[in-house]
This record gives C-alpha cells, structure tokens and sequence, in this order.
C-alpha cells in the first residue's frame, strides 16, 4: 500500500482519469451521468437490476430521451458497459448512486438506497468515494448511508469519502443541460467534500459546495417544492379564471413582462414524473417525523394538483355537453400520455389519470404518444396508440391536448379537429372550435 494518503490518492486518480467509475442504476438520472463520466475519459461501468435495461444498453438502445443512441454507441466503444449485478462489474474507486426514492402508501421508500449501500459495502476498497444523487429527504446521506457503507469497516473522512449531489436534469429540456447546469454538490466531512467537488469538477462546467450533505439533500426538495407549489398557485388561478371569465393564458402572459419578483409557470392538467408528486412529500413527511409539524404549502399545493385530472375531466363533459353529447360513447383523442413533453417517462402522469376517469365514463378513447416507453417497461398504454395524424383528429368528437409535445401541430389540430379542450394553451393563438383550460 502507498504512503500516500487515501483522499490524496483518490483526488490523483481522477485528475488523471484512471479512477474507475460505477454508477447504481441506469436510469433518467444514471445513464447521463455515466455517459458524461465516459465522454471526459474516465472508466466507466453502469449496474442496473432490470435485465431489459442492460439488454437495451449492450445492445447500444438508449430509452432516455437526453442520450442518443449514437452517444451510447460511442460509449460501449469506449469501454463502458452494463451489469445487473455489482459483483460482476469489476473494483470501483468512485461510486454514484441513482436508484429511485418513490413513496410507497405516501411514506418514503429508501429501499432502493440502502439495497444498493448494502451492495457497495461488501466492494468498497481503501479510499472510495460514494455519492449519492437520488432524491431524499435531509439527513438520509449521514444518518441512513453513512452506517452502511462503515460497516465495510472503512471510516469516513479518512479511509472513505462520502457525499451527497441532488441531480438537476430536466428531461426533454434542450437550453439547459447536464452540463452547464451547476451542481451542488456535498460532503459528509471536509476531505469527502473535496473529493466530491472534484470528481463533478470533471463533469459540470461549474460546482456548488454547500456545508453539509443534509443542506445538499434540502437544496433538491426546496427546488421540487418551489416548483411544484407555484405550479399549484396557477392551476388554482386557471380554475377560478375559467369561471370568471378571464383568460389565464393571456394574464400570465402580460405578468411575465415583468423584468423582475415574477417567474413564469403555467396550468396544466396535474403534475407528473419521478419528481413533484413525490419529493414535496419526503420534505413533509420528514418535517413531520422530526417537528411533528404539517408542511401546509406541500399539503395544499398536493390537493390542488392532484385535482386536475378531475378537473380537465368535468371541463371536458361540460364541453361535449355543449354540443348535446354525452362523454359516454364520444371518440375521444387525447394527445400525450407522457408526463410532460419531449421524455419517454410516463411516471405519475397526469395524462393516465384523465384516460382512466374518461374510461370509466364510457368513453371510446384512443391516444397519440410519439414517445413510447421502452419495450417491456412499466407501462403498456392503458388505451389503443393511434398515429398521429389528420384523420384520428377529423374522426374524434373531442380532441384532448394533454402533452405539448413538439410533434403535435397546433394549425393541424385547429384545422382538423371538430371540437378541442387544450390543456396547455398551445392554440390560443389559433382559431379553433373549444376552449383551453
Ligand atoms: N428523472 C428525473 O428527471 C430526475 C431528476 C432529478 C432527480 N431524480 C431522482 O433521481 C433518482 C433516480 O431517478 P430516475 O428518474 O433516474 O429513476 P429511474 O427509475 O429511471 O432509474 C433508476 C434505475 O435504478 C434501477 N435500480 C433500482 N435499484 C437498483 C439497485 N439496487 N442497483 C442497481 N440499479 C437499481 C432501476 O431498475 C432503474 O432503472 C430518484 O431519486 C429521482 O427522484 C430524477
């Protein structure tokens, strides 16, 4: 063994390059960060429990929107590759881990973080870095990962290093990327934190240290919360708009030329995907374990989204009403099952929320998706997947935009569809039968 001291050795190894990198989990958040460890020249490994992934990854198919699969293909040239099992990936000097943290019966399910802390254990080698980027309630890295990863035997800050950096991508969003969004990152002692800035210092163009990994672990939340309660505060505003008489779209547009004290959001039918139904509620549920008290924006701005889906349904009724239908029998198109535009990921979409209410009135429903999930996955489409296209649009009673996603025309939907309910404003500015949300 060199004299050298472990977080010495370990900041050589990945100014070098030469520190072996796996990243747990090869999803939405792991595969990029493994693709962008490979693209600045570090070995690189992916471990991954869903067989189908790793078949899809081996055979150079990427199912996350951001990685083509010709920067994947690059990638396997380059040495990287997928495992289902840890063991059989080979040593490590730097681990990040990117399992998901769901909520399972509204109460954190960490089940994931810890199988995968348990498997690192038994791997974790003198000077090993373990980061983890799933998103968590504060305290999760010291108190629930940190007694994990010592029982190898290691101790942190001296012979293991270990930290936290909540993950900022936004699927779909091509302005900003993994890249130059910066990265807060965190440590559980101040030579984990050195070695954590400079591992993402050879990702990111630019890192954030904050003092400990529980403030990095509350940074993700208050960015989800702040999201997801302003996302709240306009879809409460649409309803009350509607009623009143006033055109949302065009008040949110003039408030928006305010240079400054104003951030744009915009209503829609709920909130979906790995993140705003679910992080707020890790942030209450710890506050309310630990305080014993009740985080009333999460609880409210929960309500409010969560009652939209109810909401474009009834919109949507009332709509057909107007032309004497009935939702019972109506050819109904809704465009978008995803939960947001441009990603494949169908997560807690609001979009399966309205399908299944619009069957349930009887409804003869068929969908546009041009981003299927990956074969296998998840989520089989709960109605018939109709291409996108002048006839299904003409053929409807009712035409349902649900996904602004980049495929779907807003003058072809206007010029073909005999009655619309736009719940994302893309045909205000078009001439149309029906209304927006
Ligand atoms: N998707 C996003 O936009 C986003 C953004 C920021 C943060 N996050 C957070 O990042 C985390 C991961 O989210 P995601 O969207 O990438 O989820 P994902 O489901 O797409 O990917 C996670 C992957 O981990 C695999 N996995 C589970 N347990 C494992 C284990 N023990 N070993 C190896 N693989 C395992 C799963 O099979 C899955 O493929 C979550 O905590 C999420 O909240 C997601």
């Amino acid at each position: 063994m060199s004299d050298v001291d472990p977080a010495t050795e370990l900041l050589r190894r990945i100014a070098d390059r030469t520190a072996r990198v796996v990243v747990i989990g090869q999803g939405y958040v792991g595969l990029p960060v493994a693709m962008r460890a490979v693209a600045v020249g570090f070995p690189v490994v992916g471990v991954e429990t869903s067989a189908d992934r790793v078949a899809e990854l081996r055979a150079g198919r990427s199912y996350v929107s951001d990685i083509s699969h010709a920067e994947l293909g690059h990638a396997l040239e380059r040495g990287y590759l997928a495992f289902t099992d840890l063991a059989e990936a080979g040593p490590f000097d730097v681990a990040v881990v990117t399992v998901p943290t769901p909520l399972r019966d509204g109460v954190p399910d960490l089940s994931h973080v810890e199988a995968a802390a348990e498997h690192l254990t038994r791997r974790l080698r003198l000077g090993s870095l373990v980061v983890l980027e799933s998103t968590t309630y504060p305290g999760t890295t010291e108190e629930l990962v940190r007694p994990i990863l010592e029982r190898s035997g290691l101790r942190a800050g001296t012979e293991l290093f270990i930290g936290y950096s909540p993950e900022r991508i936004d699927p779909g969003n091509d302005d900003h990327g993994f890249v130059d969004t910066p990265k807060v990152v965190s440590g559980v002692d101040e030579p984990s934190l050195r070695c954590v800035e400079a591992f993402y210092g050879a990702l990111v163009d630019k890192v954030v240290p904050v003092a400990s990994a529980a403030e990095a672990e509350l940074v993700k939340l208050l960015e989800n919360t702040f999201r997801h309660v302003n996302i709240a505060l306009v879809n409460e505003l649409a309803m009350f708009a509607a009623d009143l008489g006033i055109d949302i779209w065009s008040a949110i547009d003039a408030a928006s030329t305010k240079p400054f004290g104003y951030m744009r959001f915009t209503p829609g039918p709920g909130v979906g995907g790995h993140c705003l139904p679910i992080d707020p509620s890790y942030l209450s549920w710890r506050v309310k374990r630990r305080l014993g008290r009740t985080f009333r924006f999460v609880e409210l701005a929960n309500d409010v989204n969560e009652h939209m889906p109810d909401y474009v349904v009834t919109r949507a009724v009332v709509l057909l009403n107007r032309e004497a239908r009935a939702m019972q029998g109506s050819r109904v198109l809704v465009l978008g099952l995803a939960y947001k535009a441009a990603t494949t990921d169908w997560r807690e979409s609001p979009s399966l929320v309205v399908v299944d209410r619009l069957l349930a009135l009887g409804a003869d429903v068929r969908a546009c998706e041009p981003n299927m999930p990956i074969r296998g996955g998840p989520f089989e489409p709960p109605v018939p997947v109709v291409p996108y296209c002048r006839e299904e649009l003409a053929a409807s009673d009712l035409v349902l935009l649900l996904v602004d996603h980049p495929e779907f025309s807003p003058a072809e939907i206007a010029a073909h569809a005999s009655l619309v309910l736009d719940t994302k404003g893309i045909l205000r500015h078009h001439t149309f039968h029906g209304e927006t949300l």
